[in-house]
């Protein structure tokens, strides 16, 4: 129940940082990123990158940490069950496998507590581009002994996943590849910036038209992690909960893009400051606000759960719409059990504000949703207990040192619980 007021670092961003650690084994030479986000998702990735070959350092520096990631020789093309099934974001690598060395051999992800998430996007561009697919024993391989050659890619819907895997593939195919309808997210746009800085060409970056000239090979590079907005939006969405102010540091408030505007709809002021955005809140004062999700320029899916939170204690009705994954909706149980009022109807949810949420037992389902279950607790009347919190520890570095600096009253009472 406490206002929250201060200042917090934004990290760089875990959606921007995991791809861009895969682009690492598009070159023999060494890739150093700044701004990595320390999380269970890069600990993961690098745990697959490594059976692949790649060395990895992660060291401090200056205010944030820096990763360097050089691959000599690719070790393995195996990219094993045990470690795919942990994290999506696996479903990035036989791109660059199979444009490196000619063969891929990836497990097939299977489903996961946001939807079936399937990777045919991916594996249609390979077929594209040249490679012969199989699929066995859960296992997707992919041969293309001559390398991959250039194509037109159009994809019938848009995904980030597929958008990066075929970028960097791209990148050392013959010829010119067009990905049409590509995925326009600032991350998407990050690893392109990087993959140029490697040596690639790239045309289009950031639209929804990215015309990709293939190279022999890339060479190394040093890029900065563009700023989590993911991270950036949960923040604001505390300080609109708890009321008070937040100054959010190193992230302009572009980034952010039609969230920004969908908080202020809410209720929230947001403003630029020097390298930062300040954002002021009224405890009592939210705004019922519609949302639907969409790809890029659109409301992120990932900041759904998130914005649910804010909307359960708005003044009036709010509509939810999630058009990016079919079951995104797993934290409104928890949240009823909180004293939301939400009701479900297919892809939308009606939310009739009330005037506070109680402190409860609750479960986090996947990561975002868990950030939900954080921020009502923030705001609820009474003690919120959240196990599973691993979860939150994929995508949120040290986030309860970061509420807590600035007046949260929230502590991790077992690890990993
Ligand atoms: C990325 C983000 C994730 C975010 C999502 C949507 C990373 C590491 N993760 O995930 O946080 O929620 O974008 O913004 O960047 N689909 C298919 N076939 C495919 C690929 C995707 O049907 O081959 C579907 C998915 O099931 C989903 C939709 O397309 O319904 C969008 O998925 P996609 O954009 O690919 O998400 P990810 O890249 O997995």
């Amino acid at each position: 129940g406490n206002a929250l007021n201060g200042r917090i670092a934004i990290g760089g961003a875990k959606n921007a940082a995991l791809p861009l650690m895969v682009a690492s084994l598009l070159t023999a030479d060494t890739l150093v990123l700044s701004r990595a986000p320390r999380l269970a998702d890069i600990r993961t990735l690098t745990e697959l990158l490594r059976q692949h070959g790649v060395e990895i350092d992660m060291y401090a520096a200056g205010a944030g940490h820096e990763m360097s990631l050089r691959t000599p020789a690719i070790t393995s093309t195996t990219a094993p069950y045990d470690i795919v099934r942990k994290m999506r974001a696996s479903a990035l690598v036989p791109g660059p496998l199979v444009a490196r060395c000619g063969q891929a051999r990836v497990s097939l992800p299977g489903g996961c507590a946001i939807g079936t998430r399937p990777v045919d996007l991916h594996i249609r561009g390979l077929q594209q581009m040249g490679a012969a697919i199989e699929l066995e024993s859960g296992y997707i391989e992919a041969k293309a002994p001559k390398g991959l050659r250039g194509a037109e890619i159009v994809f019938p819907f848009v995904s980030v996943g597929a958008t990066e895997n075929l970028m960097m593939a791209a990148c050392l195919a013959k010829g010119e590849t067009r990905l049409v309808n590509a995925a326009r997210e600032p991350e998407v746009a990050d690893l392109a910036h990087c993959l140029v800085a490697m040596g690639a060409e790239i045309d289009g970056i950031g639209s929804d038209t990215v015309i990709i000239q293939g190279r022999d090979s890339l060479h190394g590079a040093r890029h900065e992690i563009i700023a989590d907005r993911i991270e950036a939006g949960s923040f604001a969405i505390a300080a609109g909960m708890a009321g008070g102010c937040l100054e959010l540091d190193g992230i302009e408030l572009g980034l952010i893009g039609i969230a920004a505007e969908t908080l202020r709809a809410a209720g929230l002021t947001l403003e630029s400051i020097p390298k930062g955005i300040r954002v002021t809140a009224e405890r009592g004062g939210i705004i019922g606000t519609d949302v639907m999700t969409e790809p890029f320029p659109g409301f992120p899916t990932d900041l759904q759960a998130q914005m649910m939170a804010l909307l359960s204690v708005a003044n009036g009705a709010s509509m939810v719409t999630e058009t990016i994954f079919e079951n995104r909706f797993m934290h409104v149980p928890e949240l009823v059990r909180m004293g939301a009022n939400i009701n479900l109807h297919q892809a939308s949810a009606m939310i009739r504000g009330v005037p506070h949420l109680t402190g409860a037992p609750v479960m986090a389902t996947d990561l975002r949703a868990s950030m939900c279950l954080v921020l009502a607790g923030l705001a609820a009347q009474g003690e919120t207990v959240i196990s599973r919190v691993y979860h939150l520890d994929r995508g949120y570095e040290r986030l309860e040192e970061k509420l807590a600096g600035c007046g949260a009253d929230i502590e991790r009472v077992r690890e990993g619980g």
